[in-house]
């Protein structure tokens, strides 16, 4: 898809040359200066009881009257929020669908947000709306006709052409990221391996100018990371720890580190997963591919800060070789862990990924994971789970999500959850109880951060949708770039 930012007066919307325009209308009424003939159109479709001016209504009109475009469509957004932008972009995007449009030129009228936020939520909108999982589906649909979008804003404000320029490269880099980490996610267990994890993500270092190691069992096993390999012992796929390193400031400042949960099949191993719905688990590397696609749409964007990418991949199987419940493995750490519970894999294979952060004396540590069931039911699929070890990173999270509308919620990290983690055999176990199940495995992931400012993501709830529109979200991209470029010095 072409994106474009198209000046034009916003009161001769008549005059421009598209297969369609589309007018998007925040508010109650009809905004001033709107173009005479457009206006016209909408009131009378209003009177005639075809159009309202509340959120989600649409109307399309071919061979507008006056209109140079064939095809006007009326789009009404109710309050004037990025939220409700987001969402009457896609109710218009879904009128521009499966038609013969090629190109199409979008007007948003009487939004309270930024420019630079609204361009950057058009562009997303449109890479959403028009995403099509093809690489093992080969009678996936054509794609779609429409090649060309623009944005169109006042010819007079010189500084909105500006802002709305930055907002659609954002949304490029940030989209690509997106893309990326859908695409990752989408493919089933047998595609989408540990091993195509290091090797996209050479890729991507090739491309995009990352420096990228990707370890093997044989490095692992040096590093002392037995945490991790008690997980992948249980199956025939080799495992990979991958390491990505962006450099966009002097090599003296301390890097943000990201660390991505890569199980890139859950069976839950000797404690096995019930049957219904285990497919689903092959996002279990959704956090790997959230982390990934930050890397490229970071290296897309250069912004003058350090960021680090870790990525610990296998798969978690049940065999003559798996780790069986009551074992004990000592981690990178030193700490010695209790497998209480196979299916509890995720922060087994994370602790020892936040050890070896510690070599890079972090200014902060992120983990992203489809950690815990729990979490779904406790925040269901619109907020990701946030923990922070700091109150100034949580509220950096916080703002981070609401700017890229990818939201995340705070939970709490009292010293009390720890409790039900105590072992008998081992430092520590790696379950408690069922209550607060997000938070005790937050908990126990905290007692391997204690080196730098950390903050954990639960994204089992918000990384995949389920039902028909199964597939990969892409979250939390969004956040982590707006949340990385928030870190960006004297910014
Ligand atoms: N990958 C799952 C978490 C998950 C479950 C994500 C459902 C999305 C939907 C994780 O490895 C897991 O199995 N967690 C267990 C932990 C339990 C054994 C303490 C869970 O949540 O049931
Ligand atoms: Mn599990
Ligand atoms: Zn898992």
């Amino acid at each position: 898809m072409d994106f474009r930012i198209q000046t034009a007066s916003l009161d001769a919307l008549a005059a421009i040359n598209a297969d369609a325009l589309v007018v998007v209308i925040a508010g109650e009424a009809l905004p001033a200066g709107l173009d005479a003939g457009v206006a016209a159109l909408a009131k009378d479709a209003i009177k005639l009881g075809d159009f309202e001016l509340k959120a989600g209504k649409t109307l399309t009109l071919q061979r507008p009257a006056g209109l140079k475009a064939p095809r006007l469509v009326l789009v009404a957004a109710g309050k004037p929020t990025l939220k409700a932008a987001r969402a009457a972009l896609q109710a218009a995007l879904a009128q521009l669908k499966g038609r013969g449009v090629a190109q199409a030129a979008v007007a948003l009228l009487g939004f309270e947000a930024s420019t630079e936020s609204l361009a950057e939520q058009f562009v997303l909108a449109s890479q959403d709306a028009f995403y099509v999982y093809r690489h093992t589906k080969p009678s996936a649909p054509a794609p779609s006709k429409l090649a060309k979008l623009s944005l169109l804003v006042d010819k007079a404000d010189a500084a909105a052409a500006k802002a709305a320029k930055a907002g659609l490269a954002q949304g490029l880099a940030i989209g690509a990221g997106i893309e990326l980490a859908r695409e990752c996610a989408n493919r089933p267990g047998n595609h989408a391996t540990p091993t195509f994890l290091g090797e996209q993500t050479k890729a991507l270092g090739k491309s995009h100018g990352l420096k990228v190691e990707v370890l093997d069992k044989k490095a692992v096993e040096k590093l002392g990371m037995g945490s991790f390999l008690s997980v992948a012992q249980g199956s025939d796929e080799p495992l990979r720890f991958i390491v990505a390193q962006y450099q966009g400031a002097a090599k003296t400042q301390a890097p943000l580190v990201l660390v991505g949960k890569g199980i890139t099949f859950d069976s839950g191993g000797i404690s096995l997963k019930p049957g219904a719905g285990m497919d689903e688990m092959k996002f279990d590397m959704g956090g790997a591919a959230s982390v990934l696609g930050t890397m490229r749409a970071i290296a897309e964007i250069k912004p003058k800060l350090n960021v680090v990418m870790l990525i610990a991949a296998c798969e978690n199987m049940p065999s003559g070789h798996a780790v069986k419940p009551g074992d004990v493995v000592t981690s990178m750490s030193g700490q010695t862990i209790e497998n209480l519970n196979t299916d509890a894999e995720g922060r087994l294979i994370l602790c020892d990924a936040l050890t070896y952060a510690e070599r890079f004396k972090p200014a902060a540590v992120v983990d992203v994971a489809t950690l815990t069931g729990a979490c779904v039911i406790a925040l269901g699929g619109v907020r990701s789970g946030m923990y922070a070890s700091d109150d100034e990173l949580a509220g950096a999270l916080m703002a981070a999500g609401d700017a890229a509308l990818d939201p995340c919620w705070r939970m709490p990290l009292d010293e009390e959850y720890e409790e039900g983690l105590k072992s008998n055999f081992a430092d520590v176990a790696n379950v408690a109880g069922r209550e607060g199940g997000s938070i005790t495995a937050a908990k126990f992931l905290q007692r391997f951060a204690s080196k730098y400012r950390w903050a954990h993501l639960d994204i089992a709830g918000t990384a995949w949708k389920g039902g028909a529109a199964k597939g990969g979200t892409g979250r939390p991209v969004g956040l982590l770039t707006h949340f990385l470029l928030s870190q960006v010095q004297g910014r």
